[in-house]
């Protein structure tokens, strides 16, 4: 079959949401510290709120906290142009800088959310327009992104499908879905994408350690969008591998570097390992967005680190009063092990530097565009 040839559906969820022009508007993220349990609505009118969101993992994904980064630019702008009315250009955009810098800075592994931030800034750089008109742009912007986003998993789900067509089995770790982007998600697009094309599937969610977003929230869309699916420990992942009931494994990615090492949610690295040492293919979907040509390796992307609160991040109930901790979010899986590479521009298969130049190309056209419509 073709990527044309299949059927796609609508998100099961779509967790942000602008309503209204840069003048009135606001933000609305579905709270995802509170799912599957409450689907409860945050409501922002200021970048503070919003960059606290992503920091606490109520909007998470590399897509999507890319997406709200963009919005958070646009409530930031608004609050300076309300603050100081009377200011010139230059000063207005020597603070929109200013305010911008701890919305890029929220959260360090993801490349969607700087990159974001950084283009929208150069976008604001570049029009000779007045501050208001500035602001107004900053929306249009972050509109185009979230366009953008929406189409390109649209494109995954089809290219993905293709690429998978015939298997029926699927692992996945962490969660990829609707709930990180503006679409269908990206890992599991393709899933979507099988499943309202006819074809039987089954998919298995690590439950995705410590934060659960496999068990909490992939089980949430999966079962939402009909999926017949399981929940798995992440411990029993390499021997399900091993037993020849996987056709495929499929996750996301936070950050694909240059050289297509692959920065995912911690515990990738072993499934993929896992996958290669039993021969099932592993296959990373992953927008545009989320390539960084300007990182070489995976040794040189920053791994959140959740230490501060390391007792309860790790097992609330049980743990010592004195414990330490080791609590990475990311790590890193090397190239050598990813089978294709999945984007709106379609398939890689065995990717290295050579094959992935012209989509690294492409993505810092998309990251260095002066106009919002990308
Ligand atoms: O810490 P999170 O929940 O924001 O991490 C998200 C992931 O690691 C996802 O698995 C993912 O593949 C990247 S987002 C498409």
């Amino acid at each position: 079959m073709q990527p044309a040839d299949f059927t796609v559906p609508e998100p099961p969820v779509s967790p942000l949401r602008w309503s209204g022009s840069w003048r009135d508007g606001h933000l609305r993220l579905l709270d995802q510290t509170r799912l599957p349990r409450h689907e409860t609505w945050l409501e922002h009118r200021t970048a503070a709120g919003v960059i606290d969101d992503i920091q606490r993992l109520a909007v998470r994904g590399a897509p999507a906290i890319g997406i709200a980064g963009a919005y958070a630019l646009v409530l930031a702008a608004r609050a300076v142009l309300e603050a100081f009315p009377a200011m010139s250009r230059p000063e207005f955009l020597e603070q929109l800088a200013e305010v911008a810098q701890p919305i890029a800075d929220a959260r360090p592994t993801a490349v969607n959310l700087p990159a974001a931030v950084a283009r929208h800034l150069e976008l604001a750089n570049a029009s000779p327009d007045a501050p208001e008109q500035i602001v107004a742009g900053l929306l249009e912007a972050a509109q185009a992104l979230d366009a953008y986003e929406k189409d390109a998993c649209e494109a995954m789900g089809r290219h993905g499908a293709a690429w998978l067509f015939g298997r029926t089995r699927f692992l996945t770790h962490c969660n990829a879905g609707s709930l990180v982007t503006s679409g269908i998600g990206t890992a599991l697009a393709p899933f979507y994408v099988l499943h309202a094309s006819g074809q039987a599937i089954h998919v298995t969610a690590d439950e995705s350690r410590p934060l659960l977003q496999g068990l909490r929230l992939t089980a949430y869309e999966l079962a939402k969008a009909g999926v017949p699916y399981a929940v798995q420990a992440d411990s029993a992942a390499a021997g399900l591998l091993r037993s020849g009931k996987i056709d495929a494994v499929v996750t996301g990615a936070d950050r694909i570097c240059a050289n297509g090492d692959v920065v995912n949610k911690v515990g990738t690295y072993g499934v993929a390992l896992a996958a290669r040492s039993n021969g099932v293919p592993y296959v990373v979907a992953a927008p545009l967005s989320t390539l960084d040509a300007n990182t070489a390796t995976g040794d040189d992307v920053a791994i959140e680190d959740r230490p501060a609160d390391a007792r309860a991040y790790l097992a609330p109930e049980t743990a010592p009063a004195d414990l330490v901790a080791h609590a990475p979010a990311f790590d890193v899986t090397p190239a050598a092990l990813v089978s294709a590479f999945v984007s709106e521009a379609g398939v890689i298969e065995q990717p290295d530097r050579r094959l992935l130049a012209p989509w690294l190309a492409r993505a810092e056209a998309l990251q260095t565009r002066t106009d919002p419509g990308r």
